[in-house]
């Protein structure tokens, strides 16, 4: 019998098609979630997937005392996977004691209940924005870390900190940290997807929702970088991919494979891809027009990032497999599901 897995998070976009895969891959899973930024219909989608109902608690994990309790009271967790944070860049510049507060203050209780729990392998969802721009391409791990340019940035590099210390320190548990680039689209049977509070912060459920009719255009922020045809470069990674890289780092830890007690993979295709390049996918791919025009560049925003997965290919023995095509399909069912439910 496998371990229970506690997602922290997981009734979010990456948490929620996280459970699917660890429940496919035979683990048992306790969502903790606040719900702040997702809605409790997500456990309705998993469960039309996989027919398993993840068991959840809605918490806050700021409450360290509550979350006391959900460990206490439950026996056989092996495993955190904690994607639960606040993650819009913009918001975090205007609101930065929040960020603080929901990324760093909820790592701690975690960290700090872990032991007394007796909890061996703790993953982390950080993020390829502690490279900054980076000075060479396609980035590995080994990069330096460069000043965070939001308060959210900070918080990802603060976090990775903390755990390392932790290690380094001696406390009794592994980690695994995941550095993902542009998670998007949606699980292929189109019962779970991104589900954006009001005005999509991310370019994905924009292009959907403008493909839709929901938006009247798509603002294409900035044509006059130096890449292709001027307009940024990321690595889009399919979020069902994403989510069996984290299967694997659970695996990895709960079964020793590694000496080692904390490891670093970034999460990517290895493919940058353009802003532009990506509509023509969606509109090549959909037959359906997006839209767009070009308008100023978005502060903050970095010129261009794409990663070498090398060593998650190799040591992790995970590799992104979906194409940028299928994701952008997948995402294009999951808008048009949305709307036959009624939601957007
Ligand atoms: C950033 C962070 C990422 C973080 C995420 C959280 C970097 C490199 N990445 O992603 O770590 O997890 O925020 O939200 O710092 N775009 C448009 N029009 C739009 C929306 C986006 O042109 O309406 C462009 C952006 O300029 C960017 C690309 O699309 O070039 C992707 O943007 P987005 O989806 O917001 O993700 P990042 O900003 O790359």
């Amino acid at each position: 019998m496998k371990k229970t897995i506690l997602v922290t998070g997981g009734t979010g976009y990456i948490g929620s098609h996280t459970v699917v895969e660890l429940q496919q891959a035979g683990y048992e899973t306790i969502i903790i979630d606040n719900l702040s930024n997702s809605n409790i219909e997500v456990l309705d989608g998993i469960e039309k997937i996989t027919g398993i109902r993840p068991e959840f608690v809605r918490l806050d994990i700021n409450d360290k005392e509550g979350l006391r309790d959900v460990l206490k009271s439950r026996t056989g967790i092996g495993g955190i996977i904690h994607f639960a944070a606040s993650k819009a860049v913009g918001e975090s510049v205007h609101k930065p004691l929040l960020y603080y507060r929901n990324n760093i203050v909820t790592l701690l209780n975690l960290l700090d209940l872990m032991p007394e729990a007796g909890i061996e392998a703790f993953v982390f969802s950080s993020s390829c924005t502690v490279y900054g721009q980076p000075d060479s391409l396609p980035v590995t791990e080994d990069a330096p870390v460069l000043p965070a340019l939001s308060p959210y940035g900070n918080t990802k590099q603060i976090a990775e900190e903390i755990i390392r210390d932790c290690i380094h320190a001696g406390l009794p548990f592994k980690s695994i940290i995941l550095r993902y680039f542009n998670p998007i689209g949606a699980h292929p049977s189109a019962e779970t997807g991104e589900l954006p509070n009001g005005i999509p912060q991310n370019l994905v459920p924009f292009v959907t929702q403008t493909a839709m009719g929901i938006r009247p255009e798509l603002s294409v922020f900035g044509n006059d970088y130096n890449t292709v045809d001027g307009s940024c470069i990321r690595d889009y990674i399919n979020v069902t991919d994403l989510a069996k890289a984290h299967v694997t780092a659970v695996n990895r830890m709960l079964e020793n494979k590694s000496r080692e007690k904390l490891e670093i993979f970034n999460l990517g295709t290895g493919r940058g891809v353009s802003v532009l390049e990506l509509i023509n996918a969606f509109e090549t791919g959909t037959g359906v027009k997006v839209p767009y025009k070009i308008v100023s560049r978005r502060e903050g925003d970095i010129e261009k990032v794409w990663a070498n997965p090398e060593r998650a290919n190799k040591v992790l023995g995970w590799t992104a497999k979906e194409t940028l095509e299928d994701t952008l399909a997948s995402a294009w069912k999951w808008q048009k599901r949305l709307r036959e439910r009624g939601i957007q």
